[in-house]
């Protein structure tokens, strides 16, 4: 707002809208809701497991059975979808990834469990090699490259297997080029027109993955970085082509990861495109806020909900979080 719309002092003063808890509330202009959050959870082997995960405090591995009790608390709080991420048995970890599209895998027997219990929540998967890559990449590894056309058709065939299993929205974390419309296609073709693809559109190659890939038992298998597929830090411009490209291709919402050393990027995704917008603030971001709240050095009380604000005033429509039933616990106490 220019300045000169604005009377001058003692005309204005700014600080009559912040005077009282009341004039505040009146004046606020965004708010976080439980219906903003997106809960990822990690799933592995085995029966009524819940196993800590040491670089994400608060953050536990579980098994089909405790996601499937997860994922009602977190539907009777009204959290509206839950993201799932399997930590695969490394015996299972192939080259060519072929545990990615079994019917019989650990994300598709949880989205079963979850899908048949009537849950009012949206059951979200992810859509890349590396839980099921014997060196750790999203895609398949031919002579040392990470090939993009061989990895679109195996995604392809694991969107398929999760769709079969009852996934309502499907999430492509992988980079690749082309895997939208392919899967958009199989999808139609396939009859699953009403699946949602919210694509991992603009993903940077970041080092605020650390706890994540230890979480999926990802870090000892990977070998390199992931730079020739995921986003260099240090661009903004290709994130709205890669947007524009994912949403012609047939994206129903779009997600910048992660989140908040990105917001600039989530404000301009939603400025120029408006379209349903998502940030994933990241194992990294969630580790070391967990850190410092843990050693007494940030009110977790205040950050967090700081945090997640900060989604909403840069424009996103919500936020996948490890916070969330943390966060949906608190919304429905106040
Ligand atoms: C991989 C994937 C990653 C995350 C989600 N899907 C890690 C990576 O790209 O290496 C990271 C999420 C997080 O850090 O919380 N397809």
């Amino acid at each position: 707002m220019p300045s000169d719309k604005i009377a001058p002092f003692p005309k204005t003063r700014l600080r009559r809208i912040r005077q009282s808890s009341a004039t505040r509330a009146l004046t606020r202009e965004h708010t976080l809701s439980v219906s903003d959050l997106i809960w990822p959870v990690f799933i592995c082997e085995g029966d009524n497991i819940e196993q800590p995960v040491a670089s994400m405090p608060g953050v536990v591995r579980r098994s089909v059975d405790k996601v499937d009790e997860a994922a009602k608390e977190a539907a009777g709080l009204g959290i509206p979808a839950i993201c799932l991420f399997p930590y695969t048995n490394p015996q299972l970890k192939t080259p060519d990834c072929a545990e990615a599209w079994n019917p019989e895998n650990l994300s598709n027997r949880a989205t079963r469990a979850i899908k048949s219990a009537g849950l009012d929540i949206a059951v979200m998967t992810d859509v890349a090699l590396d839980p099921y890559n014997s060196n750790g990449h999203d895609g398949l590894v031919v002579d040392g490259e990470v090939v993009n056309d061989l990895t679109v058709d195996a995604l392809v065939k694991q969107a398929l297997s999760q769709a079969e299993a009852g996934a309502d929205i499907i999430g492509p974390s992988d980079m690749m080029d082309g895997r939208i419309g392919a899967i958009r296609l199989a999808l139609e073709e396939h009859g699953f027109p009403n699946v949602l693809l919210l694509s991992y559109a603009a993903k940077y190659a970041s080092g605020f993955y650390g706890p994540f890939r230890d979480a999926v038992g990802a870090s000892g298998a990977l070998k390199g970085d992931k730079a020739t597929y995921q986003m260099d830090p240090a661009n903004g411009q290709e994130a709205l082509r890669l947007v524009a490209r994912d949403l012609s291709e047939g994206a129903d919402m779009v997600m910048v990861k992660p989140g908040m050393p990105y917001l600039d990027i989530c404000h301009r995704v939603k400025e120029q495109f408006g379209v349903p917008t998502f940030a994933y603030q990241v194992s990294g971001e969630y580790a070391m806020l967990q850190a410092a709240i843990q050693n007494g050095w940030l009110d977790g009380d205040k950050v967090i909900m700081e945090s997640l604000l900060a989604f909403k005033r840069a424009g996103c429509d919500g936020i996948l979080t490890y916070f969330a039933l943390d966060v949906a616990r608190k919304l429905a106490k106040n």
